[in-house]
């Protein structure tokens, strides 16, 4: 499959058809198997490229720092306190001296906005590596291990149970949408996702013949399920929305049961993490209540988190070498 992504930005998969989705997974997948037959090529040598970080992160960073090494390139963290953007100095102003001394720019934060005036104003490929509305490379990672499964991604019924409306929930909506998934959102009606956003996905929906619909039941949202995914029920910036989320969303939590309900005895349960499955972490002991999948199906044989967050670095190469060479 030839497609040109040089120079190209990836601020949501809204921007991307999919068979330029497709052909990121597939550069993904064979980057993985470079790397286990030790045939990887540094691709990206002499490329420097910036990191911008205003929420935390351990996989995103990680995969962009690792999938930059195995290339070649040169990564520069740049945290919240360590540059101007958006206190001293406008989004505008920091993106063009950025896109003067860097080939790309990683922007993890709030805005969307933030994320899309970086690439208006730095000439060079911008990744979004989550915002309030979208997380992209976090969709690409996911469908990898879909497809790593099950052999395929169109028509495969996908359930996400939970928070509908978050960044991850919307962007996986997107993509299965332009992919040709039956995909359905499992959450209580308050927590589903934007009209706007669901109408744009019904335009995508009538080209791919994908099925996007909406429930707050679980049983039928879950019934034939390949995949169940969720994440966590109040995203980065969102903590003192937790005591409500948690009234809203305890029936959603992830169970044996509900994988049961799928009647696929090889149903994948996916989670993009972090996760509060056995609740050892200090913010999960301040909210006992705060799990969002049981302990028994984040450890089972159903689940595949870890291969999904391992598909996060060689996603995130693919899209870093597609756009730079
Ligand atoms: N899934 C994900 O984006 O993880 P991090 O917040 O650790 O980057
Ligand atoms: N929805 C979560 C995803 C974390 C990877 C958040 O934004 O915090």
């Amino acid at each position: 499959m030839t497609v040109n992504l040089k120079g190209r930005s990836l601020l949501t998969l809204k921007d991307y058809s999919k068979r330029e989705i497709l052909y990121l997974i597939d550069a993904a997948r064979e980057l993985k198997e470079h790397k286990a037959h030790g045939t990887l090529k540094k691709k990206l040598e002499g490329k420097n490229i910036a990191l911008l970080f205003e929420k935390s992160s351990t996989r995103t960073r990680c995969a962009f720092v690792s999938a930059a090494v195995n290339e070649g390139a040169h990564t520069e963290y740049l945290g919240k306190n360590d540059i101007q953007l958006g206190g001293k100095e406008t989004v505008e102003d920091t993106a063009r001296v950025l896109g003067r001394m860097f080939d790309a720019i990683e922007f993890r934060g709030f805005k969307q906005e933030t994320v899309d005036l970086l690439a208006e104003y730095s000439g060079v490929p911008v990744w979004n590596g989550l915002t309030d509305l979208y997380h992209p490379t976090q969709i690409l990672a996911d469908f990898m291990t879909v497809k790593e499964e099950l052999s395929m991604l169109e028509n495969v019924k996908f359930a996400y149970v939970g928070d509908g409306r978050n960044n991850v929930a919307n962007s996986l909506m997107i993509g299965a949408a332009k992919i040709g998934m039956d995909f359905r959102v499992v959450s209580p009606v308050s927590l589903f996702p934007d009209k706007h956003l669901v109408k744009e996905c019904e335009f995508y929906a009538q080209e791919s013949e994908a099925r996007i619909t909406f429930t707050d039941s679980i049983e039928d949202g879950v019934k034939g399920c390949d995949v169940i995914y969720t994440d966590i029920w109040a995203s980065m910036g969102e903590e003192d929305k937790i005591p409500d989320r948690i009234n809203l969303l305890k029936p959603y939590k992830i169970t044996m049961n509900m994988l049961k309900q799928t009647g696929k005895e090889d149903v994948i349960f996916l989670h993009c993490l972090p996760s509060f499955h056995n609740l050892k972490t200090g913010f999960a002991q301040k909210y006992p209540d705060i799990c969002e999948v049981e302990d028994e199906v984040f450890e089972s044989k159903f689940s595949r988190v870890f291969d999904q967050a391992e598909n996060r670095l060689w996603t995130i190469e693919a899209v870093m070498v597609a756009t730079l060479i």
